[in-house]
């Protein structure tokens, strides 16, 4: 089974669909009104659970599978449907594309000089007669001898060369030193010299204890960058690393809590003083790939954030600016949305704690260690923490002024997927703005913003859930399925079949001919090459080579299916075209029985066209079913 076919077992498509749609059952399926266009008079919208399918008969004129549904719903790709459903039920996405045994050892290597430097730099540290003033540094600000050992902490001598010849006298070459980023290329003076240069080095560590990368503090007063990081390598990302869970994630688990600080600093302090189980997020937001990391050890964070960080303009930045763009930017490290709905994705318990004006974690751990405790208890649930900030300085007699700022706040509140949660915090923001609820409430309804999936059904009705997929493929799409396999084998019959269906008045086989998503998407390669790879080993090596990963799998379950061989080929083309036929006659068929069963439900004439639409569409693929087969008749 590729990754899509499994999740697609575990789920139940009524269900998902039920979190969006009003859904009501109609004999053998579920129907609603469409969510993707505006209507309200006659639902138009039916989900077959027998197909694991839904399809609007309205304006949309359209249908596909959970993927399709939720892509459409929430503007997600494939790939962020895959990943979104596979969080929730619980699927591993593997990696596909295993790395080759020449790339393991490659990796393996940059990891062993990684080590290597942490040691060399470390060594410096403690001996070097040029480290004594970052010796002294670190005294001045009470960090000790233990908390330099455990955090092996480091010092890169001020030279352009230092590291680089250190590393090449032990037969590192100058590529393995760049693609650790221990050397920078410089392009206009075609040269190479060591990044890291009279600073304080912290290695960074991934979760196996493995060092990946380095921050290194400037020892100047005013020296800029102040912290110099690794460049991505294909060791180090530092959006899915964080600093010091390889020596807080036991920690975590025993507190049954994660505080996430800014900087490296205040890791070490926290650390020091004997609260572990705090790690950092290194100067940007909260990534989904580090709160993924995190909770296998708890669900329960406190994310510590200085005043400005959090403060009233960031604050409202995050409110507003689009959450894709957020991640990486340096200048945005509270993105209050991305945490709710991860909040609601990982059943997690979020939480911010604002430090002082002006003091950070290790400003306020050194100047008094039992304040740490006190302020991480005061922590706000983020909704709670936006509406306190949004609504502070609102003028209570100022309409305008308390009209804005629930329009701020509420894509937030919708934004969480338990309906209880959402009302608690509408009354909260309604008790703040003084109010009436309801008037938010209808606010919250007529849209802004969106809403993600809420797995509410899923309580009502555990079982369905689970049970239901574990049947057969239906016969459709089985015929899909062949298609797809006949094309990779044969890659120009495509064009050939397009053919036969021009010749039928039929139109050529798109990707909508497909039921499922993944189908959908693999059509679109498979249509892509078919004219310019000659034979099936050539589609083969450019799909692999140009395909997402994750289709990877769904090709090789299609290359365990039967294909026809040589001996056979000449009638292919025909038994394909007859093939698209018969799958377009059922899936119109089932669609035309569900009008007719809407229509005397609510008599709404609209049905009525819809069911003379399908009746034509009946009638000429039946007329170019027989004109084919006439036609093989002749030709054999
Ligand atoms: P801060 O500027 O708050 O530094 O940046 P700090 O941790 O308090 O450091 P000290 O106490 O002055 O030594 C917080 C974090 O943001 C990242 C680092 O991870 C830093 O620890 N940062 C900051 C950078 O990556 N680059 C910078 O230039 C500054
Ligand atoms: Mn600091």
């Amino acid at each position: 089974m590729s990754i899509a076919q499994e999740i697609k077992s575990r789920l139940d498509i009524v269900d998902v669909i039920s979190e969006y749609v009003d859904l009501k059952k109609s004999g053998r399926n579920y129907a609603g009104f469409c969510p993707f266009h505006a209507n309200s008079r006659t639902p138009a919208f039916y989900v077959s659970p027998e197909r694991q399918s839904w399809h609007c008969f309205g304006a949309c004129a359209e249908g596909g599978d959970v993927f399709s549904f939720l892509m459409k719903k929430e503007g997600w790709d494939f790939r962020e449907a895959l990943e979104e459903m596979a969080q929730r039920t619980g699927v591993e996405i593997p990696a596909y594309k295993p790395k080759s045994a020449a790339q393991q050892s490659a990796e393996n290597k940059l990891t062993v000089l990684m080590t290597a430097a942490a040691d060399y730099y470390h060594k410096l540290f403690l001996t070097a007669p040029q480290a004594s003033y970052a010796r002294d540094y670190l005294e001045r600000r009470e960090v000790t001898a233990e908390t330099i050992t455990a955090f092996q902490l480091g010092y890169a001598l001020n030279s352009w060369d230092a590291c680089r010849n250190y590393f090449e006298e032990q037969g590192y070459t100058r590529d393995d030193l760049l693609a650790v980023g221990l050397l920078t290329f410089n392009e206009e003076k075609d040269s190479t010299y060591d990044r890291f240069r009279n600073r304080l080095m912290f290695p960074i560590r991934n979760i196996d204890r493995q060092i990946v990368g380095f921050g290194a503090r400037t020892l100047e007063p005013d020296g800029v960058p102040k912290y110099l990081n690794s460049p991505q390598t294909a060791l180090f990302d530092k959006s899915n690393i964080l600093y010091g869970l390889d020596a807080a994630k036991r920690n975590i688990r025993d507190a049954g809590q994660a505080i996430i600080v800014e900087g490296y600093m205040d890791v070490i302090r926290a650390h020091q003083a004997g609260y572990q189980n705090v790690i950092a997020q290194m100067g940007t937001a909260l990534t989904e790939t580090q709160l993924n990391l995190l909770k296998r050890y708890t669900k329960r964070f406190v994310i510590a954030l200085d005043a400005d960080a959090a403060g009233v303009n960031a604050t409202m930045r995050s409110l507003e600016v689009a959450r894709e763009t957020l991640d990486r930017d340096f200048e945005v490290r509270f993105d209050a949305r991305g945490l709710v709905r991860n909040e609601g994705r990982l059943k997690a318990d979020i939480r911010i704690a604002t430090m002082p004006e002006g003091k950070d974690p290790d400003d306020i751990i050194r100047h008094d260690a039992t304040q740490w405790p006190v302020l991480i208890g005061k922590a706000k649930p983020v909704v709670e923490y936006v509406i306190d900030v949004v609504t502070a300085d609102v003028d209570r007699n100022d309409a305008k002024a308390k009209s804005d700022a629930a329009k701020r706040v509420i894509p937030l509140i919708k934004d969480i997927a338990d309906a209880v949660e959402r009302d608690h915090w509408l009354q909260r923001l309604a008790e703040a703005l003084q109010v009436d609820v309801q008037a938010l409430r209808t606010y919250a309804a007529r849209g802004i913003g969106k809403r993600p999936p809420a797995p509410k059904r899923n309580r009502e009705r555990p079982s369905s859930t689970l049970s239901r997929n574990v049947k057969a493929p239906l016969a459709v799409d089985k015929l899909e399925a062949h298609f797809l396999r006949e094309v990779i084998a044969w890659p120009n019959m495509l064009a050939q079949v397009d053919s036969h269906l021009r010749h039928t008045r039929q139109p050529a086989v798109g990707r909508d001919d497909f039921t499922a998503t993944e189908d959908q998407t693999l059509f679109r390669y498979l249509a892509h090459y078919a004219n310019t790879v000659g034979d099936s080993a050539a589609m083969l090596t450019t799909l692999y080579a140009e395909m997402d990963d994750y289709l990877v799998g769904r090709v090789q379950g299609l290359l365990a299916l039967p294909h026809t061989d040589d001996a056979q080929l000449e009638q292919l083309p025909q038994r394909l075209t007859t093939s698209v036929l018969s799958w377009r006659l059922d899936k119109i068929k089932r669609q035309l029985d569900e009008v007719k069963q809407m229509m005397g439900a609510d008599h709404d004439p609209a049905h009525l066209e819809t069911c003379q639409m399908l009746s034509m569409m009946v009638q000429s693929i039946h007329q170019a079913k027989h004109k084919l087969s006439v036609q093989g008749q002749r030709t054999t």
